[in-house]
C-alpha cells in the first residue's frame, strides 16, 4: 500500500514581483516502511513540497493535483482534520528544526504539549512515553528537565526526531536533517534515522541537497530540478546508472561517493528563475547533450514508466 501518493502537484505563490512557479506537475509516491529520498540544490522546490503536503505553506499559494495519504485526499481535508493528521499521523522534522526549538523550553514540556495536543493520554503513560523516546536517540532520559540550549547542535537535532516520531506517525518528512552537522554527526543521525523506521514500522521521505549523504539510507530517490522530478529510480539505479544529466552531474560533483567528502564541485551555471515558464527543458543551459529539441520541446514528465525526464531517455 502507498502510504504518500502525490499526483500532477504543481504550486505557484503569487508575489508582488510575479507569479513564482515552484512545483510543476511532481508525481511521487512512498510505500509501507520504504525510505525515500528527495535530492535537488537549493531553491529546487524541496520544501515546498514538504510544507504543501502538512499545508504549512498556504499564504498566496495556487495548488493543484492530488495529495493522497493513507487513502485519504488531502487537497480537499479542512484545516482542523489536517492539523490532526500533522503531528500524529504525519511527524516532521523541520528545517533547521535544531534552531527552530525554544532554547528556554524544558525538553519534557515541549514534548508533553505535543502529546497533549493530539491525544487524551495519562500522565504516566506520557512520562513512560517521552523515556522511551528520549533513549531511542540515545538522549539520557533523566535529561528531561534540562533546556533545549543545553544541548549540542546534534543533540538538538536527535531531541526534534524523537520529537516527530513521538506519537508513531505512519510517515515522517524530515527536511534537510543533516545539513549543518558535521560529517560524523551526519552519519549517525541517518542511522538514527534509519533505526527509528524500522523499530516504529513508519515511512520516511528524507529530504537534501547532499545526494552523497542521504542516498546511504534510501530505497528510492527523487532528484528534482527547477520544480520538476528529472530522475527517479532506487538507490542503485541512481547511483550506479544515473541517466539524467543532472544526476550524472550531482555524482560527480563529489571526488569519491564512499570518501568521506572532501571538495564539492558545484554544477556551472545557476537553476532559471521561479519566475519564468518554460517551452523546452529547464536544465538546457547547464547541459552538456542539449541540443535544438530541447530548447523547443518539453522533455517527458517523470511519471508513471517515465523514469527519465530527458529528450535522450527512452522509457526505462
Ligand atoms: N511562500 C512563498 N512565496 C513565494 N515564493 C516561495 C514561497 N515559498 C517558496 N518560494 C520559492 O520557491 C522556491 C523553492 O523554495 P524551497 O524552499 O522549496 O526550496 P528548497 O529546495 O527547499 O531549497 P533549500 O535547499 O535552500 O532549502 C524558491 O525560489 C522560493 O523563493
Ligand atoms: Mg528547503
Amino acid at each position: 500500500m502507498q502510504v504518500l501518493k502525490i499526483q500532477g502537484l504543481t504550486v505557484d505563490f503569487s508575489t508582488k514581483a510575479g507569479i513564482h512557479h515552484v512545483l510543476k506537475n511532481v508525481d511521487l509516491s512512498i510505500g509501507k516502511g520504504e525510505i525515500v529520498g528527495l535530492i535537488g540544490e537549493s531553491g529546487s522546490g524541496k520544501s515546498t513540497l514538504a510544507m504543501t503536503v502538512l499545508d504549512l505553506n498556504s499564504r498566496n499559494r495556487i495548488v493543484s493535483g492530488s495529495i493522497r495519504f493513507m487513502d485519504e485526499e488531502l487537497m480537499t481535508l479542512d484545516k482542523e482534520k489536517i492539523r490532526k493528521i500533522r503531528g500524529s499521523h504525519i511527524g516532521f522534522v523541520p528545517q533547521s528544526s535544531m534552531n527552530a526549538l525554544n532554547p528556554l523550553m524544558r525538553v519534557k514540556r515541549q514534548f508533553v504539549e505535543t502529546i497533549k495536543s493530539h491525544t487524551d493520554m495519562p500522565l504516566q503513560q506520557m512520562v513512560e512515553l517521552i523515556a522511551r523516546t528520549l533513549a531511542m536517540v540515545s538522549i539520557d532520559p533523566a535529561r528531561g528537565d534540562s533546556f533545549f540550549y543545553e544541548f549540542s547542535g546534534g543533540q538538538r537535532q536527535r531531541l526534534m526526531i524523537a520529537l516527530s516520531m513521538l506519537l508513531s506517525p505512519e510517515l515522517i518528512i524530515a527536511d534537510e536533517p543533516t545539513t549543518a552537522l558535521d560529517a560524523t554527526v551526519q552519519s549517525k543521525i541517518i542511522d538514527l534515522l534509519k533505526n527509528m523506521v524500522l523499530q516504529k514500522h513508519t515511512s520516511m521521505l528524507v529530504i537534501s541537497h547532499d545526494l552523497h549523504t542521504i542516498s546511504r539510507v534510501c530505497d528510492r530517490i527523487y532528484i528534482m530540478y527547477a520544480g520538476k522530478i528529472v530522475e527517479t529510480g532506487t538507490r542503485e539505479e541512481i547511483l550506479t546508472r544515473p541517466r539524467h544529466p543532472y544526476t550524472q552531474k550531482l555524482l560527480s560533483s563529489r571526488l569519491s561517493l564512499m570518501a568521506e567528502p572532501v571538495k564539492v564541485n558545484g554544477i556551472p551555471g545557476n537553476p532559471p528563475s521561479v519566475l519564468k515558464e518554460y517551452f523546452g527543458c529547464s536544465f538546457l543551459e547547464r547541459c552538456d547533450r542539449a541540443s535544438l529539441v530541447c530548447k523547443t520541446e518539453k522533455p517527458p514528465e517523470c511519471i508513471g514508466n517515465v523514469k527519465v525526464a530527458c529528450h535522450f531517455e527512452g522509457e526505462s
